[in-house]
């Protein structure tokens, strides 16, 4: 292989790099520090003949002049290539959909600070909400109800956190009280409510047939924030749609951008192409 090809998910909280032929190769918390030229740099390993193709996926909402900044700033950092890809799409390919079908389907990416949901169809997006919830907000509200930092909240969250009362609740300490899932429960109530709703809007903006599609087909939840325990069943129930979790789903949207890298059909569709 002459010239390297990297895909870059640039997640608020975690930053991860695919190095195609490696894997996941850079798994790190985002620190507006780094920057994207450092990271190609190390991505890209020792100096090279060849520049890399590099895929970077980025949220559906960014305008088009920070899609630019992000283009520009991979080519100063040695790409030779570079082609943006919407991230419920590079979600949707790492979560193993088959998005090249005409029939619909739909993903679910929660991630830190926001939900990204998309009706996919013929390698393409056709309806598309990013709604400004994530992870952070369910800390948030775990944090104000029981009078802790966002920190221990988050940590409450992963060791105890559902989204459905437990018939045998977990229970964790913090600063010395017990918490148990269901509270954890009531404290996330709203954002998981403002969630559900982002999906039914969704499904009321999509086309009949594609609706019916994803009715039938379900929804994939991906992101870190997929991980809550019981979020399928708590989206099945309030968005009416069959809901499951992505194997591996904080991983989806970089090893997507790393298929991407291979699905020119994909870049061509997607994509403002700069060489
Ligand atoms: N086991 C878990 N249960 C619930 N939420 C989790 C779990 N693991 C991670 N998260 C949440 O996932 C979010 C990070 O997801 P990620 O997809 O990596 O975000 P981003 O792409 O925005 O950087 C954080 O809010 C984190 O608390
Ligand atoms: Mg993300």
């Amino acid at each position: 292989m002459l010239s390297r090809k990297i895909g870059i998910d640039l997640g608020t909280a975690t930053v991860r790099i695919f190095v195609k032929g490696e894997g996941v190769v850079v798994n790190e918390r985002s620190d507006h520090k780094r920057t994207l030229h450092e990271l190609i740099g190390k991505a890209n390993g020792r100096p090279r003949l060849f520049r890399p193709d590099v895929v970077v996926s980025v949220p559906s909402a960014v305008t088009s002049g920070e899609r630019r900044a992000v283009t520009e700033a991979a080519i100063s950092a040695g790409a030779r290539q570079v082609w943006l890809i919407d991230e419920p799409l590079a979600a949707a390919m790492g979560a193993g959909l088959p998005i090249a079908e005409v029939r619909a389907t739909a993903i679910c990416e929660l991630g830190a600070a926001t939900t990204e949901i998309a009706i996919i169809s013929r390698s393409g997006t056709v309806v598309e909400h990013s709604l400004a919830v994530g992870g952070n907000d369910l800390d948030r509200a775990i944090a104000r109800r029981l009078s802790i930092d966002e920190r221990a909240a988050e940590a409450v969250k992963i060791a105890v956190g559902s989204a459905v009362p437990l018939q045998e609740p977990l229970v964790t300490t913090v600063n010395g009280q017990e918490v148990s899932s269901n509270a954890v429960l009531e404290a996330i109530e709203a954002p998981l409510r403002m969630i559900a709703g982002a999906v039914r809007d969704v499904l009321r903006q999509t086309p009949a047939g594609l609706a019916a599609d994803v009715r039938e087909r379900g929804i994939v939840l991906s992101g870190g924030g997929a991980q809550l325990r019981g979020l399928d069943r708590y989206i099945s129930v309030h968005a009416g749609i069959p809901a499951t979790v992505a194997a591996e789903p904080q991983t989806s949207v970089v090893r997507g951008t790393g298929m991407a890298l291979e699905n020119f059909e994909v870049l061509k569709r997607n994509q403002s192409y700069i060489r």
